[in-house]
């Protein structure tokens, strides 16, 4: 990585290759595996490579010096590889952990999205972050806690200067480009919450470029978005302050004034959308959610509630 800081910038392959005493093709491998771990190296045609870009690493410090919540990221682990921020969380919830431990990965291996789907994200661009939720509340309430953590995420990207909007239930998007899931998970007895993990995934520094073909036209970034390189311990950092502001509200039985801020910021409103949910599939117009989180859908005469589900806009003949 040194050799590649050099004068303009620009260092031709076969004087790296000398300078590291190996072949040219050895360089070109280091290069990928560079690249592979955050690092953004451009390769100029018949010239040489130039260093662009060079990871930020997260950590509790760096964070914390972003911070102003008391116990969400009381207890922050920053790790470099992971199968899941979620599942390191579980286990350390199993354990006894104190609500409010943190947990966020540079690269994960197994990232897993809502309904089974996988989250891949390119290693030290993002932030894949878990918290850990400890609310006395029964299990019917605990999904209302994705609604809070998309309020808590809203904050912070429009700190950021850009304007997104949420998707229900928790899918933040800019232009209908997502730019942040949000995976909540519970373990619970009957009647009572053990514990919940608020998985986030916020795109923030990857190029629209780098997203594959298929996700391209799908999906954004804090960095597309704005133009510039965003500190992501400034957005983990206020993410955790803000959600601990939401998370307070929710446990003090504040919920309709969520949920009414939730609607100020709902990208579907008005819209039609279609709803395919564990029992049955709905196409109807969004009217918002309602005081306790339920999707409020216009089917001719009759509004329908949806508590779970997968939405998708199916206005102008193309669908989101
Ligand atoms: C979705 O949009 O389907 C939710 C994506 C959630 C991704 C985050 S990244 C951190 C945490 N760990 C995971 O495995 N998933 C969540």
């Amino acid at each position: 990585m040194e050799a590649l800081r050099h004068g303009d910038g620009l260092v031709s392959g076969r004087r790296l290759a000398r300078a590291l005493g190996i072949s040219r093709t050895a360089v070109w491998k280091h290069v990928s595996a560079l690249r592979r771990s955050g690092y953004g190296i451009e390769s100029v045609r018949a010239k040489g490579y130039r260093l662009v870009d060079v990871p930020e690493t997260l950590s509790s410090e760096t964070i914390d010096a972003h911070r102003s919540s008391k116990r969400l990221g009381g207890r922050i682990i920053t790790l470099d590889s992971t199968t899941s921020t979620n599942d390191v969380v579980a286990d350390l919830a199993r354990s006894g952990a104190a609500e409010g431990t943190t947990v966020t990965a540079e690269l994960q291996t197994a990232g897993r999205g809502r309904m089974g789907r996988s989250w891949i994200s390119p290693a030290h661009s993002n932030l894949m972050m878990s918290v850990l939720l400890r609310p006395a509340v029964p299990p019917a309430i605990a999904p209302r806690l994705s609604l809070l953590v998309a309020l808590a995420v809203m904050d912070v990207v429009r700190d950021e200067g850009v304007d997104a909007r949420i998707k229900w239930p928790n899918d933040v998007v800019v232009n209908d480009r997502k730019l942040c899931g949000i995976l909540t998970e519970i373990e619970a007895e009957a009647d009572r919450v053990r514990f919940v993990v608020v998985g986030i995934g916020l795109n923030v520094n990857v190029r629209a470029s780098d997203f594959p073909s298929e996700l391209r036209q799908r999906a954004t970034s804090l960095r597309a978005e704005t133009g510039r390189l965003v500190e992501r311990a400034r957005v983990a950092g206020r993410l955790l302050s803000s959600l601990e502001r939401y998370y307070q509200g929710f446990l003090d039985g504040d919920f309709p004034a969520l949920a009414e801020r939730w609607n100020r910021y709902s990208a579907m409103t008005g819209r039609t959308v279609q709803v395919e949910g564990p029992v049955r599939s709905l196409r109807g117009r969004c009217e918002g959610i309602d005081t306790d989180g339920a999707l409020l859908l216009r089917t001719g005469a009759s509004v329908e509630r949806v508590i779970a589900g997968d939405v998708t806009v199916v206005e102008g003949g193309y669908e989101r």
